[in-house]
């Protein structure tokens, strides 16, 4: 393989440590994709396949976006790189004006980092940097949830609550985190939409106050719709009562919306569609439509202004930031993508398309092997039915469903199915079909 051609077979595998990837296997039967369009991805025996879970929810718009990659073009033509820190341009500013304009409540300051995790990184720091400049710095507790996953730096590692994640890296994690229950409950079986039980869940919460002084926790973190774990739809109620106690206590409260955000529940974020209104909130993923990458943080206007305040003028407010934060082709993307959501008027079609989504996927509840599903607008969880030890089953029958055609992301013994924003029925009819041939396939093995 020449360097000009990097879509092609490569001279070797095995320098490339791959990230969660059962590296041992993968190099025994390589999954190399090299090629990608509209709903479509093509691996390297030329098959054709259909992406199921938007890349890692990443790419809603598709594959191959003209508009994007003229954008991306054009920008690296005139301005390829900018300092970020005590230096500008003009898109970042745009960008962080269109974005406020879909964020609720008044979340409208907007903080440029690189990707999921370093979104999450920041909003810890913002949340500590405003307690203190509100003269509490007595809080250092963040309140998280088992099943979480916020992302592999070690703030996102520690508030999240996926065991694998943790277990190895237990010595560094952050001091003074507490993780509240995850809503995963026995009597959620096959519910489509919201569970109309277990609100009492964010009660935890409560208990973790009383137990630890209210006056210590500085955040609590949660996904409004836990997505990496497998789709878990927050109960009726759940996170209004959440927000309730956070008000209570003075506890800021951050939605991760990393998957979520941006169309993925019918709304530009969960947050609109459960009524909700979070203090901070993260984003990434489909921020430019996964092609380069970026996060952000949004903020409400009280913390910006109260960790502005208490800074002499001329003095750097937060510090904090990244070489790569809004840089121009990042930026170029993003309003990109931001035209292309007015344009084809994306949110409404998620709204639109969710139902026949969610009906497909349940269809897929007569196969023996299948044990729950889940969803919400156009994310849903399939759990399987464990054949051997517990963490075997997803990814067996990803691999399974690979051959017959269909792309998606797995976790443990969860199948998450996570579609384009432009499929058609047409594809949503495929991607049923060929989940149905996949699992039955991997149920026959
Ligand atoms: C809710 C959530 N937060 C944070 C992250 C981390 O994002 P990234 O992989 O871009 O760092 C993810 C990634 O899947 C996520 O789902």
């Amino acid at each position: 393989m020449s360097t000009s051609d990097t879509s092609k077979i490569p001279n070797s595998l095995q320098e490339h440590w791959m990230p969660f990837t059962s590296n041992k296997d993968f190099k025994e039967n390589p999954r190399l994709i090299t090629e990608a369009k509209g709903v479509y991805l093509k691996n390297h025996h030329g098959k054709t396949m259909i992406d199921a879970s938007s890349g890692l929810f990443c790419n809603p718009l598709g594959h191959g976006r003209k508009e994007i990659t003229n954008a991306v073009a054009k920008q690296l033509e005139q301005l390829d790189y900018v300092q970020p820190f005590q230096q500008g341009f003009g898109g970042s500013f745009e960008l962080a004006r269109r974005i406020s304009k879909h964020t609720p409540g008044n979340l409208n300051r907007i903080f440029f980092t690189i990707c999921g995790s370093t979104a999450v990184e920041t909003a810890i720091k913002i949340v500590i940097a405003y307690h203190k400049a509100k003269g509490q710095g007595q809080r250092f507790r963040f309140v998280g949830r088992e099943r979480a996953y916020h992302g592999m730096n070690i703030g996102a590692t520690s508030v999240g609550g996926m065991v694998n994640n943790v277990k190895t890296f237990a010595s560094v994690l952050m001091p003074g985190v507490v993780h509240m229950r995850h809503t995963h409950l026995k009597d959620h079986k096959f519910v489509k939409g919201q569970p109309t039980t277990g609100a009492e869940m964010a009660e935890d919460l409560e208990r973790i106050c009383a137990n630890f002084g209210s006056e210590n926790i500085a955040a609590c973190i949660v996904e409004p719709i836990a997505g990496s774990t497998g789709a878990l739809v927050p109960p009726k109620g759940y996170l209004k009562r959440l927000r309730e106690i956070c008000d209570k206590h003075g506890i800021v409260l951050i939605f991760d919306e990393v998957i979520t955000g941006w169309g993925r529940t019918g709304s530009a974020f969960a947050s609109q569609e459960f009524g909700v209104t979070p203090d901070v909130m993260t984003m990434a993923k489909a921020t430019t439509n996964g092609v380069v990458p970026m996060g952000a943080v949004a903020v409400k206007e009280e913390i910006y202004d109260a960790v502005m305040d208490a800074s002499p003028k001329g003095a750097v407010e937060l510090f904090h930031g990244y070489t790569y934060s809004a840089i121009p082709v990042s930026v170029a993307a993003a309003l990109a993508v931001q035209d292309i959501f007015e344009k084809e008027d994306i949110f409404k079609k998620v709204k639109e398309m969710s139902p026949y989504f969610l009906d497909g996927i349940f269809s897929l509840k007569d196969i023996s092997g299948v044990d729950n599903i889940r969803g919400y607008g156009m994310l849903a969880g399939i759990d399987m039915k464990l054949k051997e030890k517990p963490g075997r089953a997803g990814f067996e029958c990803f691999k399974a469903c690979y051959e017959a055609g269909v792309n998606f992301k797995a976790t443990g013994d969860c199948l998450i199915i996570a579609p384009q924003f432009i499929c058609e029925k047409k594809h949503i009819d495929e991607i049923i079909e060929k989940l149905r041939t996949g699992i039955s396939n991997y149920m026959k093995k």
